[in-house]
């Protein structure tokens, strides 16, 4: 009797101690996402400097004149760092380095060159550069197909263009810059991919391919470049709202789930050098872990009843146009 009072009674001091301990874990949990939700609007000073003296002065982004790039661009900018800004338009480059710097008072430089021409763009860049040494390099330059599509519709250009920015630009700027920064012993790269990379995307098949490709270098990078003090990010924004979405109009609405491109930006600049994948943005987060709940067939499944969806939508609204 006593032996059995004894065992119920260090049963439930034992079970005191888990459902403490589950307590302060679950405390724990909620004070990190407040912190993680709160920190972008709260960059202490040292934050600020800290990744310029981490990574260099210097970053380059590319897409940088508009959406994402631009954004990211000025973030890095609010925390001292120079920008080289790489897009096609002179006039949006122009305008975009003088908003920057006269907003954060940091250099600028700009080059206009056009990833769909392949290596044409990467020797641009190289001409250009003028021996920057780059510290943190962004590829964000991206295309998606101008609405959901069967392969055979979309226009060749498209695809080949969708292939030279979303793969190509990537692999060949990181080839082009990492050795520089393996020589430093530093240096970040920022490797904008997509939630799209999650599972294979029905009419939006070959922007999800080239978003799994992005995934799988910029991992197996990380690999091979991560033990010589380079950071190498990969970063997968679900929605955010953005020109690139303006083939639905629920995507150009900013919300809980589709920041804009500041918003966005702000806290996914937050992560960098903090995590090395990240969807760059708290509710994108709780997006992706629920959606890697699924299995990826029924992702699959859902993803493209949903590109359906849009694809009819987005035809009924151009044919109401042209009457
Ligand atoms: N928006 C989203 O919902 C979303 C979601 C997941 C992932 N992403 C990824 O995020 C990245 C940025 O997307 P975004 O939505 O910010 O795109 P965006 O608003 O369309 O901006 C794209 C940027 O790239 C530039 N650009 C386009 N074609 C180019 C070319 N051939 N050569 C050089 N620069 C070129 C654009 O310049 P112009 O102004 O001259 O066009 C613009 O500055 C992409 O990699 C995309 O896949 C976006």
């Amino acid at each position: 009797m006593l032996s059995c009072s004894y065992y119920t009674l260090a049963l439930a001091f034992l079970g005191l101690v888990v459902i403490f301990l589950f307590l302060l874990n679950s405390l724990w949990g909620v004070l990190q996402a407040i912190r993680y939700i709160l920190a972008p609007f709260f960059i202490p000073n040292e934050e600020n400097a800290s990744l310029a003296k981490r990574y260099g002065s210097w970053a380059l982004i590319t897409g940088s004149t508009d959406g994402i790039g631009k954004a990211y661009a000025s973030e890095l900018a609010k925390r001292g760092i120079n920008t080289v800004l790489v897009s096609r338009n002179r006039e949006k480059l122009e305008n975009t380095a003088r908003e920057i710097e006269s907003k954060y008072s940091v250099k600028t430089k700009i080059i206009a060159a056009d990833f769909s021409t392949g290596r044409k763009a990467i020797e641009v860049v190289k001409e250009e550069i003028g021996g920057i040494p780059i510290g943190i390099l962004v590829n964000n330059v991206g295309q998606n197909y101008e609405y959901p599509m069967y392969l055979s519709e979309v226009p060749e250009n498209d695809l080949w263009d969708i292939i030279n920015l979303n793969v190509g630009a990537a692999t060949m700027m990181c080839r082009t810059f990492i050795k520089e920064m393996e020589e430093r012993g530093k240096g970040a790269i920022v490797n904008v991919s997509s939630g799209a990379e999650l599972q294979p995307l029905p009419l939006m098949t070959v922007y999800a391919a080239t978003k799994a490709y992005i995934r799988s270098f910029t991992n197996a990078l990380r690999y091979e470049y991560g033990s010589s003090g380079l950071t190498i990010q990969h970063l997968t924004p679900f929605f955010v709202n953005t020109k690139m979405n303006k083939f639905s109009d629920k995507f150009q609405r900013t919300s809980l789930m589709v920041p804009d491109a500041e918003m966005y930006a702000r806290y996914a600049v937050a992560t960098l050098g903090k995590q090395d994948k990240s969807t760059g943005y708290w509710s994108h987060g709780i997006q992706s872990f629920f959606t890697e709940l699924i299995p990826e067939w029924a992702r699959m499944h859902v993803g493209g009843r949903m590109n359906e969806g849009i694809r009819r939508e987005y035809i009924e609204k151009h044919k109401l146009k042209a009457a």
